[in-house]
This record gives C-alpha cells, sequence and structure tokens, in this order.
C-alpha cells in the first residue's frame, strides 16, 4: 500500500523505525532492538498514526510502507550521519552523560553539527505527514531538537516528547556545551514525559538552576528565543513505560510457548537453578558485574554448576563504538573462563547466546529461568523486569533487580540488589535461588498485579492525556516578571555563549 502523501492525525518520531533492513541493502525486514520497539508497537498496532525514523541502514531512504499493519515513513541517514549523529552525539555525548558518565563523554562540534542537521531532518518528515492540528509525539535523547523545530515549522500541532532513558543531575547536564540548545529544544513541546519523577525533577532543576528558567511544581515557564517571543508553560511529569501484559501473557500461555521453555531447560541438562539474563550488550546493563558475583559463587562453592546453570541473552548493540566493541570482549573473556574452569562435560556454566531471538522464543527462556538477573548499573526503566514477571503466568520464577533500574520504583517486591557491591550481589542472587516457594509466589503476584495495572496502553493513555490538556495557548511576555526572566536569560544566555565557545574551544 503506498502512503505517498498521506496525511496523519497521530505522529510518533523515534530514531528508529520499529523494523530494520536486514542486511545492507538487504531484502526484508525485522524487528528492531530496544526497549523503545517493544513498547510503542503495541501502541500503534491500535491507532491509524505514522512512524517516523531510521531504516537502520545508510543511504536513501525507503519509500513510506505498511509493515505488520504498521504505517512507516522512513528517515535517512548517511553513513557520515551514522557516525556523527547516532553513533557520535547520541550515543558517544548524550548517553553517557545521561548514565552517570560511567564512560567518560565525548564532545565534538562536528557531531552536534550533525545531530542538528539530522533532527531538522526528522522535523520536515514529521510535518510533511502531520495532519492539520495533528498530535506528534517524539520519543528519546536522538530527537530532543526535534519538538523545538517541529513547532517553528507547525504551530498548530500538538507535540508531546518522552524520554525512554534517565535524565541526568544538574551537575553532569552542566557539562554540555549544548545544553541550552537542547533543553530549548525539548522545551518546543506541550508536554514532557519521564520514567522516573527523579528525572522530571533533574529537568526542571536544569531549567531553574543553569538557565534561570522559572518552575512552579511541576511545570516550567519558557520564554521562546527571538525576534517575537513568546512565553509558554510546558509540564514536565513522570509516566513510567510499560509492557504489552495482555498480549504477552496470553503469548506465555500458549502451549508452544510452555512446551519450549521445558525444552530450553531439557536442553541445559534440567539444572536445578536456572538463571537468565536478558540484555543490549551495553556497559549500563551490569553484565560484567553480574558475571563476576556468578564466577564468586561458584569459585566460593556456594553454587555448583550444572546444578546452578547461567543463561546470558547479550543482544548485539551499537557495534561500531569502542566502548561496545571492547565490553563484547570482555564479557566473552569473562565467560570463556568460568567456563573453562566450572562447566561439565555436557553442560557449560554460563551459556553464552550473542544473538536476537523472536519473542515466543523470549518468552519461552523467561517461563524457563527460576531467577532472572536484571542488574543494570543505570537503566531508564527495565522492560526486561516487567516481561519477565508478565510471562510468570505459574507464579514461578524470582526477579533479581537493581535499584538502579527505573522498574524498582514499581516492583518493590523483586528481590533488589545494589549491583556495585559484589558481596551484596551474591547474597542477593542466592536469596532468590534459596527462597521458599510461598515467598516467591507472593511476591510474583504482587509484581504481576502491579504491571497488569500499569501495562503499556495505561502508559500510551496517561501520555496521550497529560498531552491534550497541556495549556495550549502561548502569550507575549506582557508582565514584568516575564521580561524580568528574559532579562536574566539574555544576561545568563551571553555567560552561556562565553562558556560555550570556551568548551567549544576544549573539544576537539
Ligand atoms: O532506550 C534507549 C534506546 O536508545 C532506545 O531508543 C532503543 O530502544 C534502545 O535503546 C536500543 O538502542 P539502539 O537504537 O541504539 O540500538
Amino acid at each position: 500500500m503506498t502512503l505517498a502523501g498521506r496525511m496523519f492525525d497521530l505522529v510518533v518520531a523515534a530514531n528508529r523505525l520499529p523494523v530494520d533492513r536486514v542486511g545492507q541493502g538487504g531484502i526484508g525486514w525485522r524487528r528492531s532492538p530496544g526497549g523503545l520497539v517493544t513498547a510503542m508497537e503495541p501502541v500503534m498496532a491500535g491507532r491509524d498514526g505514522v512512524w517516523v525514523g531510521w531504516a537502520g541502514e545508510s543511504g536513501p531512504a525507503p519509500e513510506p510502507f505498511t509493515e505488520n499493519g504498521l504505517h512507516l515513513h522512513p528517515v535517512s541517514l548517511s553513513p557520515v550521519e551514522m557516525r556523527e549523529y547516532y553513533e557520535g552525539f547520541s550515543n558517544g555525548t548524550l548517553w553517557p552523560i545521561y548514565h552517570d558518565v560511567m564512560i567518560p563523554a565525548s564532545f565534538h562540534r562536528g557531531w552536534w553539527n550533525t545531530y542538528r542537521t539530522v533532527n531538522h531532518r526528522f522535523a520536515q518528515a514529521i510535518v510533511e505527514v502531520a495532519a492539520p492540528g495533528a498530535t506528534v509525539w517524539v520519543h528519546d535523547y536522538h530527537l530532543q531538537l526535534v519538538p523545538g523545530m517541529v513547532r517553528a515549522l507547525r504551530p498548530d500541532v500538538r507535540i508531546g516528547w518522552f524520554n525512554h532513558i534517565p535524565f541526568p543531575p544538574v551537575e553532569l547536564f552542566a557539562q554540555l556545551p549544548w545544553r541550552r540548545s537542547l533543553v530549548e529544544g525539548v522545551l518546543g513541546a506541550d508536554f514532557l514525559g519521564f520514567q522516573r519523577t527523579a528525572d522530571a525533577e533533574n529537568f526542571l532543576r536544569v531549567c531553574r538552576r543553569l538557565l534561570a528558567m522559572k518552575t512552579d511544581s511541576d511545570t516550567v515557564t519558557f520564554t521562546s528565543p527571538g525576534e517575537h517571543p513568546t512565553v509558554r508553560t510546558v509540564r514536565a511529569s513522570a509516566i513510567p513505560i510499560s509492557v504489552d501484559f495482555k498480549g504477552l501473557d496470553a503469548l506465555a500461555r500458549t502451549p508452544q510457548v510452555i512446551a519450549r521453555a521445558a525444552q530450553i531447560r531439557a536442553c541445559l541438562g534440567n539444572p536445578e537453578t536456572l538463571m537468565l539474563g536478558v540484555d543490549r550488550l551495553d556497559y549500563t546493563k551490569g553484565i560484567r558485574h553480574r558475571l563476576k558475583a556468578y564466577q564468586e559463587l561458584l569459585q566460593d562453592k556456594v553454587i555448583t554448576s550444572p546444578q546452578v546453570t547461567l543463561m546470558q541473552v547479550a543482544l548485539p548493540s551499537r557495534e561500531n563504538i569502542d566502548a561496545y566493541r571492547q565490553l563484547g570482549q570482555e564479557v566473552d573473556g569473562t565467560v570463556r573462563r568460568i567456563n573453562g574452569k566450572y562447566s561439565a562435560l555436557d553442560s557449560a556454566a554460563v551459556q553464552y547466546l550473542h544473538q536476537s531471538y523472536p519473542r515466543p522464543e523470549m518468552a519461552a527462556m523467561f517461563l524457563a529461568a527460576d531467577v532472572m538477573l536484571v542488574t543494570p548499573l543505570r537503566d531508564g526503566m527495565n522492560l526486561v523486569a516487567k516481561e519477565y514477571v508478565t510471562c510468570r503466568h505459574d507464579l514461578g520464577g524470582a526477579l533479581v533487580l537493581s535499584e538502579f533500574a527505573g522498574a524498582w520504583h514499581e516492583m518493590h517486591e523483586a528481590f533488589i540488589c545494589n549491583p556495585h557491591d559484589i558481596e551484596g550481589l551474591k547474597q542477593t542472587i542466592m536469596g532468590a535461588i534459596t527462597a521458599a516457594e510461598d515467598e516467591r509466589r507472593r511476591r510474583m503476584k504482587a509484581l504481576r498485579k502491579r504491571v497488569a495495572d500499569h501495562d503499556v496502553q495505561w502508559w500510551a493513555s496517561l501520555f496521550f492525556e497529560s498531552l491534550a490538556s497541556a495549556p495550549l495557548k502561548p502569550h507575549r511576555p506582557t508582565h514584568a516578571s516575564d521580561r524580568q526572566q528574559r532579562g536574566v536569560e539574555r544576561a545568563n544566555s551571553a555567560d552561556q555563549g562565553a562558556s560555550e565557545s570556551a568548551s567549544e574551544r576544549s573539544s576537539h
């Protein structure tokens, strides 16, 4: 079906489309990795909207098309843009800053320029397909300038932005030489959604402390820059993302998935305890810490393999970025060492799977695992935790969850750990392994109820409601206070300009 020329009342924009081209110049499409797609796919399935995003390979964008009932509008990225906008500014500058600077962030003016160019291309693509008065929902840190750019091009549309990853504390955000432009970019939206209250508060603090904007409770008053300034009030608030509980629960109840779960356990020699980790191979996910804890438990003979087996699925991710390649090598090495020392002839101590799997296979793995290890060092939400409990309709299994995952805020009945504390992590894992059946079932029941009550449709509805009730009318600054605020901002902006040039000079 051709979509050319069609306008939509709902436009979703995210860096990636829900599908990626298979292979360079490839022949087909496969599901894109990541939580954003997991969450947004079911949301879009019930709505006649269009999804604007990158098709996962460099070069000219394919024509708009429909795949599995979803209308998709691809945006092109050249090889240089992939390097500078996606791998560079998004994942080499913003990602580390937004994840506690676990690795140093790199600042390059060239990357920033390309980020602006690509954000502008997304904005253009959005306005091309947005019907008059449409709702535009922009996602994530890759597209922070898009709300402001769309507003400038099409003041008639209503714009929301949701950040899937943490929003950093002001002290870290302050490092960004382009901090003002990034904040002003997202403030082009009418409503801003964050995973945790702490993220929304960090954002409001940045507005207040760094940019001298006026905040009141969960709103910020923003006077737009330019010749004809307008004053708008923007709300920033927490709406934690979730999973398609009904769909996934139904999938996990199918006889095929149940049989496959038993088969997986049998393939692994029916261990007494099967532990599972499922992560993108990312340094934020705490895979190294998890393996260290497992290795020490084996070394201390607290557990033995194959009675206890760890299956680690590490989905390939961002493989052109040094830090990711290096992590991959370290994890490979650690797995080899553990297996060399602790595997039995017919079963590996760590089943390491470096590939992605279809949803039914993932559901079967979740159903097969006695202990699920979700131990990120920092994570916006972590939908794997919610997917695991969704699949456990049998009330079996135990979830070990890091207090640094956004999911922790809703999932206190999990076995909670601080993954930096290896001793503590080992104890928590043992607590989950040895917990009495009753206790596990009680915890799992509570966790499942929470996710069922707050599923992805709840999340999307709340986002749309918040966006619809956002204050509509911008006004010209007339009050003394508005003028005063602009005065402060201008003064601040001059300082900022000076410090931006200074930081830019220090960047390569
Ligand atoms: O949640 C953060 C995020 O960047 C999402 O946008 C995406 O779902 C996921 O991580 C996967 O990342 P990438 O698109 O870089 O493979």
